[in-house]
């Protein structure tokens, strides 16, 4: 029998459109850039943050998302209800039913086809200036991020995941000021430790999206700009998993990064709660006509590239292959 916490993460997981059956218990608290360049090839734990959406995942969430049942796949595919109930359950069962399925359901059946097989998984990013924090949630794991200036010395956290306290330490270790705290969205996984941040960095000023307001916090519009020392940072609403979900697009640093919350994951994207079609041409027109080389940050699962996304990503794959 299912426990009552359980219950609540399942129906978390749910709401939230975070469809995926993990075992991330043993993953390190946090992810160090600095612990990254004393390797010559990153350390295993790097490779141990899991994809966020498994294949079904992202069958079921396209399915949720574009209102199509199992009785109307079937219909579109011609293959049996059981075959696709087992798809669904995560069962690689028919090799020859995922691509007909990818096709009724709009995805790129190639890149759904590395993603039931597990072939791949994206390139680690070392970055002077960007560090990922990887802490729990419930069943789950969150991402928070510190990008900073690394001669100015000062910097801007976004998100603040279930615990600051290896980003607060993090930023000390390297002398960084905070300066802002950004807000990608107001799902509670990303603003757990909201009030403890601010106390451990001096009370800077925290930004959120007028669409998605958030008590006691500057708001701002798409468009509106930003710097972190010399970096410059721009917002582009990328609603859809929220009202107000924010990418922030950060230059300056050796190659481009969007912080993206629950917009677009690696390999994956964040279920469309409020509205799937908005997510969809979001993270298709916002994020994917980034620069190839863009290091795409998003809440949940390992840092990705555009470069990537555009090759594997089912939902988006199909969109930039060649006719
Ligand atoms: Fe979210």
């Amino acid at each position: 029998m299912l426990g009552k916490t359980r219950i609540r993460a399942y129906v978390f997981l749910l709401l939230h459109g975070h469809c995926k059956y993990l075992t991330q218990a043993n993953i390190l608290p946090f992810i160090s850039n600095t612990d990254k360049k004393n390797h010559e090839k990153p350390p295993d734990y790097l490779q141990m943050i899991p994809i966020e959406d498994l294949f079904e995942d992202i069958i079921v969430k396209t399915m949720r998302g574009r209102s199509v049942t199992e009785q109307q796949l079937a219909a579109k595919t011609g293959e049996p209800r059981d075959v696709l109930s087992r798809l669904c359950r995560g069962e690689f069962c028919d090799e020859g039913a995922l691509p007909k399925v990818a096709k009724a359901l709009g995805l790129d059946a190639d890149a759904l086809l590395v993603a039931a097989s597990k072939a791949w998984y994206p390139r680690a990013v070392i970055l002077e200036g960007l560090e990922q924090f990887n802490t729990p949630y419930r069943d789950m794991r969150v991402n928070s991020f510190l990008v900073f200036d690394p001669e100015a010395k000062v910097g801007a956290c976004f998100d603040t995941g279930t615990d600051c306290s290896p980003m607060v330490k993090k930023a000390e270790q390297e002398g960084i000021s905070v300066e802002s705290i950004f807000l990608t969205h107001t799902h509670n996984d990303h603003i757990a430790d909201l009030n403890r941040l601010k106390e451990k960095t001096g009370n800077p000023t925290v930004y959120s999206n007028r669409a998605e307001p958030w008590p006691s916090t500057t708001l701002f519009d798409e468009g509106d700009t930003f710097t972190i020392g010399s970096l410059q940072v721009e917002t582009r609403t990328t609603s859809g998993h929220s009202c107000g979900g924010t990418t922030f697009v950060i230059n300056g640093l050796q190659r481009p990064v969007a912080v993206v919350g629950d917009a677009i994951f690696a390999g994956s994207m964040g279920g469309g709660i409020v509205s799937f079609a908005d997510a969809w041409e979001n993270n298709l027109k916002k994020i994917l006509t980034l620069p190839d080389e863009t290091v795409i940050c998003p809440g949940h699962g390992p840092m990705s590239s555009v470069r990537e996304e555009k090759k594997h990503n089912p939902f988006f794959a199909g969109e930039f292959k060649q006719a």
